[in-house]
């Protein structure tokens, strides 16, 4: 089993270190406050290390929290080194001006310890002790729940991240609802993520309640024809009202004459995702009649993402290689290549059937051991990874989920009520 905390912090604008998923955005790993110096989080016996015990042991590493994360994978190994901090994502605003319908919503956001946005001051003091304390931070995603571009001292931020860690990848990710600037991606970023989920304003709105079309439009088409500019993603997330193939083929067509470098497609479990669209094999399939060829596909399963996700562990141990794979991404991402057509992307906010049966073995073979806490914990992750959706999809059912599971998941539940009520 895997977990982001173990090898990923969020830096909340409050200065705090939270738990990486929605589920534990409240779980507090390391208060500015608690201690001088915030890279004590990532000590050998801190939060991080501790969630990778604990994982290693097929435990959740909070029987509280854990159970309703969508974070956690029932593949992969808990790698925790004090010396690399994979990714840290940081969040310069706790603010939106949107109210799409699976973030926070506005009593969540107020009800959220201040300062909501992030001071340069905190965060620069944040980083020095990381950099004092010997830990690398190889990627740094500027996202959050909030909108960056709200913080006006974004860029302050950026840069701060740049001076301390220069061989760092840096990741934007927007709404696109501000003007663009350059300004926003000077300082250093790689690659900017641009929210736009649909072709007109009534695919769009649908979710990104509040938001303007054209505003994410002229957002993304400044920032592609930037020629300082970064590689330029717009991200598409997929619901039921944007994702039929004449969705697609028009999204396809925008990306080509936008001229952004990648159009990056997220199957969901939060909102009113798309039911025609589910798995990466659909998804393939929908671009293909939709007209994009197959060239331009960059498509992998969650099975090969595991595997590069691996190798991508491996590889950044050794720190020359890693500097030198910096250092050649950075020169090269200026120079055109392949086709000169956008690529094609599949990213992930899910937990799947496969992952959801592969909890129901785990939990099967620690009841067969005889760890009942174990199989009861992990249980209950399944219970709350199925019902969670129901509150922003309505029309979601988790009594058919938990059915088409079928006789492991019910056999399972009736040998545990037999070993604890025997
Ligand atoms: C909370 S947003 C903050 C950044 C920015 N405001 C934005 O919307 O891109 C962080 C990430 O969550 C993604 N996101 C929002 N709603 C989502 C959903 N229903 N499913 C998957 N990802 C979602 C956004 O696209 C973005 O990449
Ligand atoms: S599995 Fe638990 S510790 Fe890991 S990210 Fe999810 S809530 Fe946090
Ligand atoms: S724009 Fe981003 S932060 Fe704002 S409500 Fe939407 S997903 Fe959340």
């Amino acid at each position: 089993m895997r977990c982001p905390t173990v090898d990923c912090l969020f830096l909340r604008a409050n200065g705090r270190f939270v738990c990486w998923d929605d589920a534990g955005s409240d779980k507090v790993l390391c208060l500015p406050s608690e201690t001088s110096d915030m890279s004590r989080v990532y000590e050998p016996e801190g939060p991080c290390a501790r969630a990778a015990k604990a994982l290693r042991a097929g435990s959740l590493p909070d029987s509280l929290v854990c159970p309703g994360c969508l974070c956690l994978s029932m593949t992969g190994v808990p790698l925790f080194n004090p010396e690399v901090l994979s990714v840290m994502q940081v969040e310069p605003s706790a603010l939106c001006t949107l109210r799409c319908l699976a973030c926070a919503t506005s009593e969540e956001r107020e009800a959220l310890d201040p300062p909501h946005l992030l001071s340069p001051g905190v965060f620069a003091s944040t980083l020095n002790d990381f950099s004092r304390a010997g830990i690398r931070i190889l990627v740094f995603d500027f996202s959050g729940h909030g909108e960056p571009t709200l913080n006006p001292e974004l860029p302050e931020l950026i840069r701060a991240a740049r001076r301390l860690y220069p061989a760092a990848f840096i990741t934007l990710g927007t709404n696109g609802q501000t003007r663009y600037s350059t300004e926003l991606v000077r300082p250093g970023v790689d690659q900017l993520h641009v929210a736009l989920d649909g072709v007109d304003q009534s695919s769009y709105g649908r979710y990104r309640v509040g938001g303007s079309f054209s505003n994410a439009v002229s957002f993304l088409q400044s920032a592609a024809a930037d020629s300082s500019a970064v590689h330029v993603v717009w991200r598409y997330i997929l619901f039921r009202h944007n994702s039929e193939i004449e969705h697609l083929a028009l999204a396809w067509e925008m990306a080509c004459d936008i001229g952004v470098d990648e159009i990056r497609f997220i199957i969901t479990r939060r909102g009113e995702w798309s039911t025609s669209v589910e798995t990466v094999a659909e998804l393939s399939k929908a671009l293909k009649r939709a007209g994009v060829p197959e060239t331009c596909l960059r498509l992998e399963s969650i099975e090969t993402r595991d595997r590069r996700n691996r190798l991508k562990n491996r590889i950044s141990r050794y720190q020359s290689i890693h500097r030198l794979a910096s250092r050649t991404y950075r020169a090269l991402r200026f120079v055109p290549f392949g086709t000169g057509l956008p690529t094609v992307g599949v990213d992930y906010c899910m937990w799947n059937e496969q992952q959801i049966n592969m909890a129901i073995c785990e939990s099967r073979r620690h009841l067969q051991a005889g760890r009942v806490n174990e199989a009861q914990s992990l249980i209950r992750h399944v219970e709350e990874i199925v019902e969670k959706p129901r509150r922003s999809n309505p029309a979601y059912s988790p009594e058919m989920v938990l059915l088409s599971l079928g006789e492991p998941y019910g056999s399972l539940r009736r040998s545990l009520r037999k070993t604890l009520c025997p």
